[in-house]
């Protein structure tokens, strides 16, 4: 009797599984959404070794885990491992959001896209629909928020790739629900109003060879990642007159909260979760 008491004030068990994944802020965030809403979760981050994805998701649901969130680089193993996928987690074709059966039934979701977009249009009011939007990146990343981006309806997004026929293929294989195209830097011909970065050049102090006259007067610069510093594309961005160089911390606040809404069926706020992160609180 004791035991089934236990096992009942338990709370529900969520985790993050990357690697690497000690640095992840996901913790915190869920934490901070489970203290708002009064939900009863405990949150945590595993880290998982490559070649070892398939079987530490098993174990979490064998061991009554509700759900996961899944990051770099296991997304697409993710996607490969769900017994049943959202729309949005199939046209990205990675998953970030595990909900768990207890029988090891995975339901694969994907709230990257919704979460940049929610950052953007709600949180900074940013008009998405009409305008010339600039894609930086073709991998995974930049997939993962192509259909959110184009359910705005902007008047055309363009995406530019280092490696130009990464990003035609995907603009070919989104063709179908917007204006897309996709090519080279060289090709480019400003003036775009939103310049969205989705490649990793950030992490490695790098630039994207972006033309000087990128950016239309007035427009705007998001950047995916985020640092303790401004990234080199939102220095980039401050030196070329944008109105916002936003880094990539809302989006993450926003994917998460889609996702505790998903497990918990409960919507937390996120501008204190955001100013909290921001003060390193
Ligand atoms: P992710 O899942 O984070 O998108 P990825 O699939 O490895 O990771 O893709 C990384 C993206 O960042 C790619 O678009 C890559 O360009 P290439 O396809 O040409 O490799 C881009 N990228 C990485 N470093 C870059 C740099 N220094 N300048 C420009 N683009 C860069």
């Amino acid at each position: 009797m004791a035991d089934l008491f236990d096992f009942d004030t338990r709370p529900d068990e969520y985790a993050v599984m990357g690697n690497p994944v000690a640095h992840s802020q996901s913790p915190r965030i869920h934490a901070l959404f489970a203290q708002q809403t009064g939900q009863r979760v405990h949150y945590s981050a595993i880290h998982v070794d490559l070649g070892g994805f398939a079987q530490a998701v098993g174990n979490f649901a064998a061991n009554g885990g509700k759900g996961l969130n899944i990051t770099v680089p296991f997304k697409g193993e993710a996607f490969a491992l769900a017994d049943e996928l959202s729309e949005r987690a199939g046209e990205a074709r990675a998953v970030n959001t595990f909900v768990c059966r207890r029988d090891g039934y995975l339901i694969g979701d994907n709230t990257d896209g919704v979460g940049l977009v929610r950052d953007l249009t709600q949180n900074h009011a940013a008009p998405l629909a009409g305008k010339r939007v600039l894609l930086l990146g073709a991998g995974g990343a930049a997939r993962g928020v192509l259909g959110p981006l184009l359910a705005e309806g902007p008047a055309e997004l363009h995406i530019a790739n280092r490696t130009a026929d990464r990003a035609e293929v995907l603009a070919e294989a989104f063709a179908a629900t917007g204006r897309v195209r996709g090519g080279g830097y060289g090709g480019l011909q400003g003036a775009y109003d939103l310049i969205i970065n989705a490649t990793s050049a950030s992490l490695g102090g790098e630039l994207p060879p972006l033309p000087d006259d990128a950016l239309a007067p007035g427009g705007w610069c998001y950047d995916m990642m985020y640092g303790k510093e401004p990234t080199p594309f939102l220095r980039w961005a401050a030196a070329h007159g944008a109105a916002q160089a936003l880094d990539g911390v809302g989006m993450l606040v926003e994917q998460a909260a889609e996702s505790f809404s998903i497990w918990r069926k409960v919507r937390p706020a996120t501008a204190p979760v955001i100013a909290a992160l921001r003060a390193g609180a």
